[in-house]
């Protein structure tokens, strides 16, 4: 919830959603929800399903005191930030990286269309593959690289603190851990860095009499790195904790909040330039700021190339 000097700031602000599916309405609910913005502006190839999705969310706007319409790519004019869900999904089975040639085309078309209409805005990528799309949605609108965020691996990040509170039996608000690099296969948890209690994980469980073990350290990784192909193999698709991510990465946008979180943004990473992938990133009302980089290990930074190369790969194979 927003706090009151933040919601006498949000009266002005506009959020548009492009992509008015799954993903797209669910932010758009919970964005209404979180009080933070005043005009929520949804967009979609199918304008009926876009029209739709704004009259049912505009009845639960009477409760949340925000204005929820269907438009088109001109009401992106003057949003804050405009968030990219646009585009197909993964199937049971697939990588990210199998929907890339057609959600890169997409954004040929609809990335120009944003930009013109809203030279200054931010753009959350949420689309995948996202660090591919994150690319393109920099080289298509010609923003500067801190008003392109990737959504990354902020949502495997949540996964990892999730499993890691689980683990240890603490609240996952009292780890500090990332995952870094793609959001996607190659990602990693940054180990050496992770804490509880601000304590490195083999002090908290010395300290704490419990057992650090390897072999659960990688089961934890596992299951991020899996928890989205579990869910899909359940229910098809993937939305809610997606959904909370992007409005997560928006508050201290909208509240100028400086709030560290992992993101996906073009940058050189392990000495690959010009690709996008997830480190922490300090965001405000002026987009993503890399601007402490990570303590990582030799491993570590060996593991942050290789999944810059890949991602690379995929960016060159379009
Ligand atoms: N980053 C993440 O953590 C994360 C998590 C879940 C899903 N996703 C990705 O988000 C994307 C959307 O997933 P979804 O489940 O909402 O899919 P969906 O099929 O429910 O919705 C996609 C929407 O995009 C619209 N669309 C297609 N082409 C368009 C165009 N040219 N212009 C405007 N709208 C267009 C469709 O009409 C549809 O309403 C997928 O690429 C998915 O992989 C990302």
């Amino acid at each position: 919830m927003a706090t009151q000097s933040a919601k006498s700031h949000v009266k002005s602000i506009k959020i548009a959603i492009v992509g008015a599916g799954s993903v797209g309405v669910t932010t758009a609910y919970a964005l209404l929800l979180s009080g933070l913005a005043a005009e929520i502006v949804l967009i979609d190839i199918d304008k009926n399903r876009a029209q739709g999705e704004a009259m049912d969310l505009s009845h639960a706007a009477h409760y949340a005191q925000a204005r929820v319409i269907a438009g088109d790519y001109e009401d992106c004019h003057g949003a804050a930030a405009v968030i990219i869900t646009a585009g197909v999904n993964q199937k049971p089975g697939q990588t990210r990286m199998d929907l890339v040639k057609t959600n890169y085309s997409l954004f040929k078309t609809i990335v120009p269309q944003i930009a013109k209409a809203a030279p200054d805005t931010i753009l959350l990528v949420a689309t995948n593959p996202v660090d591919v799309l994150t690319h393109a949605a920099h080289q298509f609108s010609g923003f500067p690289v801190e008003r392109v965020i990737g959504s990354g691996t902020a949502m495997d990040t949540t996964r990892f603190r999730h499993e890691l509170g689980r683990h240890y039996g603490v609240n996952p608000r009292n780890v500090h851990a990332v995952i870094i690099g793609e959001h996607g296969d190659s990602q990693l948890p940054a180990w050496s860095l992770a804490t509880i209690s601000g304590m490195r994980l083999q002090d908290y469980c010395s300290q704490s009499g419990k057992e650090y073990s390897e072999a659960a350290m990688d089961e934890v990784s596992r299951r991020t790195k899996e928890a989205a192909y579990e869910i899909i193999q359940r229910k098809g698709k993937t939305n809610y904790g997606v959904a909370s991510v992007l409005v997560s990465i928006l508050e201290p946008i909208i509240t100028n909040g400086d709030a560290i979180m992992t993101i996906s943004r073009v940058g050189t990473y392990g000495g690959v330039e010009d690709v996008a992938l997830s480190m922490p990133c300090r965001l405000n009302r002026e987009g993503a700021h890399r601007d402490v980089p990570l303590l990582l290990n030799g491993k570590e930074k060996e593991a942050v190339k290789n999944s810059a190369l890949s991602i690379k790969e995929a960016i060159m194979s379009i």
